[in-house]
């Protein structure tokens, strides 16, 4: 592990506009640099440096963060790695502390299993391009399928041929552990303790990890009727995580980004061939059903994902399923349902690139408008499987988490299925209210995070914009006077201390939490210590708030949120948005016992509901007084 201390020296060496500097050409505006932006194709440069912030922010694509936020992003690093990236640039010795002994095993087994999946490729290569069974049977099997020479070379495919012992000969020769091959699945012992190749008689696929580091193989059976599996993989290992890994994922990510799209595919060779012929924005999830951990990776490029699926019953299970992953990720998703009995390979192959490209843009839909077209045309005369399938694509509907997309779906699910909105909407509410049974991982999950209202209720009263809000005032102005003997921050803190309040949005709170934290010794953190840590959640989000586009500032006003714009006046900025806050929280709150009053049967609740119904309303009424509204 790196030491803090060296963290820090690389944190505070690497100058935001130096480390973009390598990579965008960036022009002065003002105090910040401008340019155009690496992560999404653009031609009038949105992409923002702030010298002064050590931050950067792209007003087109959303992307911000610090010098190593951008060395993540772009060189698709972890943070240690980044840092390590960064401290090379700057000269700067890395110390790291003793590692324990077992994460010093980890770090060996990971070397010599990279060096062994490294021989391994290197073996199949030589085997395809310079043996004679290679060059028979698999450059003719690759030739035959319409990859070329070069495709093979680019995506280091290879072969094995019939035998037993080749590779277990050839590593022997070398010196490599049999142990190690046998751990990454290499060979195995027979009964008279034998060892002996498990990939035989295959052409072979290496799996890349999104570094380009070969990680696992594929093999596939050569011949249609072969009774083994067509597919042999790779067993787990330190290096081979399957859920974290997605086929072709090493070559798609810059295009990914540029063209802000992804394809998911099903197969090895549909990523293969579509990169071939120019398509190069497109994964596969590999030997396994598309993982939560996969649509993480590809949410780092990119929030636009199409679904390319196998027409079948089988193969629009599966993308289903991928799916709804890909919806409570926050995708925008897309399916293409390829003509029964082709994929993606073999319609290409077919069709030849141009055509296809246009099939591809023809035949996308939205996925929800697909979904409900379908099962439409499936219960057209089945009232009882219909009001199953509705409740089918709400489920899947009750997974997107922008409110106003899902209103909109809501809206076009209705007329396609002719169904009453208003009655959609209630069964959305109930779904909702239920808590999702599907619930994405989070890491930045917590366990006191409040739960009682939905998120329509939290944006329509534009909530979690006036917390962005008030930790955009305490970082800018918490350590100025307030009053006679309190600092704004104090004063924040003491008004939602009162109130027993938890902020909803989740890394407001989180952000509030540290700055409390250190409140209570006396120290009063600013922006630039949370630009400045590792949390890239928090960097995103306090870069954000701090580095406004002066185009879009009027935006704020849509919201109905107070927007601070002077050094002058933050005492009466800082009251109003606290007021305003405090007023939006407790008619949320009415909104929400209004609602369960209206569902609840027992008396006691019914008694207790009206009681807090009561103080929500009297909160109101004084805020309102406060701020000099009038309670509607
Ligand atoms: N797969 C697997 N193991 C199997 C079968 C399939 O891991 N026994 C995975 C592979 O990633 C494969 C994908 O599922 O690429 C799709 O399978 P399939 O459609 O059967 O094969 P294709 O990739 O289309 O292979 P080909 O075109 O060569 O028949
Ligand atoms: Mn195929």
């Amino acid at each position: 592990m790196i030491v803090q201390d060296t963290i820090t020296r690389v944190i505070d060496s690497a100058v935001v506009e130096e480390v973009v500097g390598d990579y965008v050409a960036l022009k002065r505006r003002g105090v910040n640099l401008l340019g155009l932006c690496p992560f999404h194709d653009e031609k009038t440069p949105s992409f923002t440096v702030s010298p002064a912030k050590g931050i950067y922010k792209c007003f087109g694509c959303g992307k911000a963060g610090n010098s190593v936020g951008f060395i993540m992003d772009y060189e698709q690093l972890a943070f240690a790695d980044a840092i390590r990236f960064l401290a090379k640039k700057y000269n700067i010795e890395i110390i790291e502390t003793e590692n324990t002994v077992k994460e010093q095993e980890n770090i060996d087994l990971k070397a010599s299993y990279q060096i062994v999946m490294d021989f391994a490729q290197n073996y199949f290569s030589e085997q395809l391009h310079n043996s004679e069974d290679g060059v028979a049977f698999g450059l003719s099997y690759f030739k035959e399928r319409g990859i070329k020479t070069e495709t093979i070379k680019e995506w280091q495919l290879g072969f094995t041929r019939n035998e037993w012992h080749q590779l277990t000969q050839e590593a022997e020769k070398k010196g490599f552990k049999f142990e190690d091959l046998e751990a990454t699945g290499l060979i195995k012992k027979n009964d008279n303790d034998q060892w002996f190749d498990i990939f035989r008689d295959r052409v072979i696929f290496p799996i890349h990890n999104a570094q380009g580091k070969i990680v696992a193989f594929a093999g596939r059976v050569l011949k249609k009727d072969e009774k083994t599996a067509k597919y042999l993989n790779s067993p787990e290992t330190v290096l081979y995580k399957k859920s974290k890994i997605l086929y072709g994922l090493f070559k798609a990510k810059n295009e990914i980004r540029k063209q802000d799209k992804c394809y998911l595919v099903e197969g090895y060779l549909d990523v293969i061939t579509l990169h071939q012929e120019g398509i190069e924005n497109v994964v596969a999830a590999s030997g396994t059903a598309f993982t939560e951990e996969q649509a993480q990776l590809v949410k780092r490029f990119t929030p636009n994902m199409t679904v390319i699926f196998d027409g079948d019953a089988a193969g629009m299970k599966a993308a289903f399923r991928s799916i709804d992953i890909l919806l409570s990720y926050g995708f925008n998703v897309r399916v293409i349902a390829m003509p029964e009995g082709e994929d993606p390979d073999s319609l290409c192959q077919k069709m030849g690139a141009d055509k296809f490209k246009q099939f591809l843009e023809k035949e996308e839909k939205d996925f929800i408008l697909y979904k409900s077209e379908l099962l439409m045309q499936e219960s057209a005369n089945d009232p009882i499987k219909k009001s199953e399938f509705v409740q089918d694509i709400l489920k899947s509907i009750a997974l997107i988490k922008d409110n106003i997309q899902r209103s909109f779906y809501i809206k076009e699910c209705g007329e396609l299925m002719q169904i009453d909105e208003a009655i959609l909407q209630g069964e959305m509410r109930k779904l909702l209210g239920r808590q999702k049974e599907f619930k994405p991982l989070d890491i930045t999950e917590k366990k006191d995070a409040p739960k009682q209202f939905s998120p329509q209720q939290l944006e329509k009263e534009g909530i979690q914009e006036q917390e962005k809000a008030l930790i955009k005032i305490l970082l800018n102005y918490g350590e100025k006077p307030f009053s006679e003997d309190l600092k704004v921050a104090d004063f924040i803190i003491q008004q939602l201390t009162e109130d027993e309040t938890i902020f909803t949005h989740e890394i407001a709170r989180q952000v509030y939490e540290i700055f409390l934290e250190e409140h209570t010794k006396g120290l009063y953190l600013d922006s630039n210590y949370f630009v400045h840590q590792e949390n890239q959640d928090i960097i995103l989000f306090v870069a954000d708030l701090i580095l406004e586009h002066y185009e879009l500032s009027a935006g704020w006003e849509k919201h109905d949120v107070i927007v601070i714009s002077h050094d002058t006046n933050y005492s009466k900025e800082t009251l109003s948005i606290i007021y305003h806050y405090k007023f939006k929280r407790a008619n949320q709150l009415l909104f929400y016992t209004n609602d369960v009053l209206k569902e609840v049967t027992n008396e006691e609740q019914e008694t207790i509901l009206l009681q807090e119904y009561q103080s929500a309303y009297n909160i109101k009424k004084q805020i309102a007084g406060l701020l000099g509204n009038i309670v509607g």
